[in-house]
């Protein structure tokens, strides 16, 4: 493949480059992605260029119908790249050129840089990207608050080294899948406040001499403001490895909850059904129900996770200021919003018709000896000092065990022959629900607090959001 006659260079060269190299050096197949906001870029820099006197009123006029029609042909598929083209910024040149000519649409480059352009080009598509994936972040809370509220009362076995430990409110559990989400929308927020800023006008590395304003061209743009510096501007990428990261991140939060929901919707679980419209079946074995949803998520973590290592990867020791590698910032970023983009309206459809098994969670919750603590919290309550309260218990665990029952169901001399602390009193505490209660600290499972929980996730989340 040879170079399109098009080319953005190529005065100082006698021949034009080698195919091998037009094919590395070629963007188009993914950078076309970013038309429409090169165009904007464009549109904003034509206003520039008529401040400080390059374009005429006529010609500014001239250029922006060029504009808005190259981008209407855009949007139609009208116009696209050819296959020689070496990336969205030639083909946007070529086509502007072929809607009003070569004598005006050449004065467009003057005071910009494929460098400063492509800079900004990326922040505008990350920005808009942060915004679609908010809005689904919180149809997903959205649908664990309804769940949560809709369970409000269900207890069940809390976990910790994936053992019984304590039990738990159901609505509590599925909270607890809500704010790493809430911390990933806070991460998003705070990155945007950082990217809000134009590189356009930062030229190639050092900006430009024709005292084009960068300022107007941010305005325009809808930026809050300028980048401080045109060699960082135009060279630094950890913006975009900070939303690799956040969307990484969002993925893997969401694994671990698949991991949870691919373990509670086995037999031997048996916590929950899944959605006919949300699982799949298998193509040899006509009884499956497979959850592939919570699979693909956790899968797909693994795949951004990958993206944004190769971003950092890419980072690494790279000199100031603009180098070729940079060209490999798009792709990464482009994967890891397409596939949240899928999996996020999928996950949050399987979430919200999830069907808990109430009577299995309330019958597992006591058992495994989950309420050891609450009596050794009890004897507390009756004068031992934990570290005696803690060996006692531990005894009383070791004779259910023995006797194989659980702690509810030890009578009132079985609890006195292990210790003559254990008096029938104890029992009271041996509840699910005196348990679950009781842990009514800010944070805690108490449904007093569930309810808290709730209504601050709801101001982030209100209903109907999914
Ligand atoms: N396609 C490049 C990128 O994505 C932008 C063009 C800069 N090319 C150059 N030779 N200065 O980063």
């Amino acid at each position: 493949m040879a170079q399109s006659n098009d080319a953005l260079w190529g005065g100082r060269f006698a021949s034009g480059p080698d195919g091998a190299l037009a094919a590395l050096s070629k963007s188009t197949h993914f950078d076309w992605r970013l038309a429409q906001y090169d165009l904007k870029g464009t549109a904003a820099h034509l206003k520039a260029l008529h401040a400080a006197n390059y374009l005429s009123d006529e010609e500014l006029s001239v250029l922006e119908k060029a504009v808005e029609e190259l981008s209407k042909r855009v949007a139609s598929g009208a116009f696209v790249p050819k296959a020689d083209e070496e990336d969205v910024h030639a083909a946007l040149e070529r086509g502007l050129i072929e809607i009003a000519g070569a004598e005006i649409a050449g004065k467009v480059r003057a005071g910009r840089s494929r460098n400063d352009q492509i800079a900004t080009l990326v922040r505008s598509f990350m920005l808009d990207a942060a915004t679609e994936i908010e809005n689904q972040l919180i149809g997903y809370l959205d649908a664990l608050c309804s769940q949560a509220e809709n369970h409000l009362g269900v207890a069940m076995p809390g976990r910790t080294h994936f053992q019984h430990a304590q039990p738990v409110l159901l609505s509590h559990h599925l909270l607890a899948h809500a704010w790493p989400q809430v911390r990933n929308l806070q991460r998003l927020e705070n990155w945007r406040a950082r990217t809000n800023y134009s590189p356009y006008g930062a030229g190639a590395l050092a900006g430009n001499t024709l005292g084009l304003d960068p300022k107007l061209v941010a305005k325009e743009l809808g930026f809050a403001g300028v980048t401080e510096n045109s060699m960082d501007a135009t060279s630094s990428r950890d913006l975009v490895a900070e939303f690799a990261f956040i969307l990484s991140m969002i993925s893997i939060d969401l694994s671990r909850f698949s991991e949870e929901i691919i373990a509670w919707a086995t037999k031997e679980f048996s916590y929950i059904q899944l959605a006919d419209q949300f699982s799949t079946g298998s193509s040899i074995m006509p009884q499956k129900k497979n959850p592939d949803i919570a699979e693909l998520a956790r899968g797909k973590a693994g795949r951004m996770i990958g993206n944004l290592s190769g971003l950092l990867a890419t980072l690494k020791g790279l000199p100031l200021s603009y180098n070729r590698d940079l060209q490999e910032d798009k792709e990464p970023i482009f994967d890891s919003f397409d596939s949240l983009m899928l999996v996020l309206p999928a996950f949050t459809g399987m979430v919200a018709t999830l069907t808990f098994n109430k009577e299995r969670l309330e019958e597992l919750a006591p058992q495994g000896f989950s309420l050891a603590t609450d009596v050794a919290e009890w004897l507390v309550t009756q004068g031992v000092a934990f570290r005696d309260a803690h060996e006692i218990t531990g005894e009383l665990v070791r004779f259910c065990e023995v006797e194989g029952i659980e702690l509810s169901m030890l009578s009132d001399e079985q609890l006195a022959s292990v210790s003559k602390h254990l008096k029938p009193e104890v029992k009271k505490v041996l509840s699910v629900s005196g348990s679950i209660e009781a842990r009514n600290g800010a944070g805690g499972t108490a449904s007093s607090q569930v309810v808290e929980q709730l209504v601050q996730l709801r101001k982030i989340a209100p209903h109907g959001k999914s």
